[in-house]
């Protein structure tokens, strides 16, 4: 038998080990593993939250931080924000005197992290970080939202902050807008532009059946 007749037998038996089993057996190893590293260090923590639900991180940028910010100018209040990552947008809300300050957040190498820059900003016991789902946060007491979490769960969450925000109080959205509500203002241009919307003209807006544009 020929080198290349060789070749070919020891290839056919290395398919022939694998086969349609082994094969099914290595998708499925590698499915888990995938999920394994999704679950344990991407989303750990967010096992009771349902997947269509679930928002990986990402940080806003520092002129997303700055475009809300400014759409929160001049406000105050209790000021939440709904998966807050690395605290950053509620150092920012804290030092502009948007107190107190709050961050919901599952992912608890995140909260360490949001904890750690706090202390490190002067601000340890000043701003809290709480491990809570966001939709399960009671937020009727809150004046300031900010928001930088996925298209896909937008209508959800415009119908928890609809049900619970008071009327004064102002939603502002990074990067993604409330496909049916109303924006005040908006402010910056692509992917650093934010939305900030008046729950008390929201709820007008809806109850004349208004069509999304900006009020101001
Ligand atoms: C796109 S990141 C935004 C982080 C931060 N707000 C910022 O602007 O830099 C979304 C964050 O929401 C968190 N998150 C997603 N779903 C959540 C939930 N149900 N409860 C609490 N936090 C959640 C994620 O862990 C992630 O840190």
């Amino acid at each position: 038998m020929d080198t290349e007749a060789l070749d070919e037998l020891a290839g056919q038996l290395r398919g022939e080990a694998l086969g349609g089993r082994g094969l099914l057996q290595l998708a499925a190893a590698t499915g888990l593993a995938a999920y394994a590293v999704w679950a344990a260090v991407l989303m750990p923590g967010f096992r009771r939250v349902p997947l269509h639900l679930q928002v990986p991180y990402l940080p806003s940028s520092a002129q997303q931080v700055a475009n809300v910010m400014a759409l929160l100018r001049g406000r105050s209040g209790k000021t939440a924000d709904l998966g807050s990552g690395d605290g950053r947008l509620v150092l920012e809300a804290h030092k502009q005197g948007l107190r107190p300050a709050v961050g919901y957040e599952l992912n608890p190498w995140l909260l360490w992290f949001a904890k750690y820059r706090a202390w490190k900003a002067g601000c340890h016991g000043q701003v809290s970080f709480l491990k809570q789902d966001l939709w399960k946060a009671n937020l009727s007491d809150c004046y300031n939202v900010t928001v930088f979490l996925a298209p896909s769960v937008k209508p959800p969450l415009a119908a928890k902050l609809l049900a619970e925000l008071p009327d004064e109080a102002r939603v502002v959205a990074g990067r993604f807008p409330f496909p049916s509500w109303t924006p005040s203002s908006t402010l910056g241009q692509g992917l650093e532009q934010a939305w900030a919307y008046d729950m008390k003209e929201v709820r007008r807006m809806a109850r004349c059946g208004g069509t999304p544009g900006v009020t101001a």
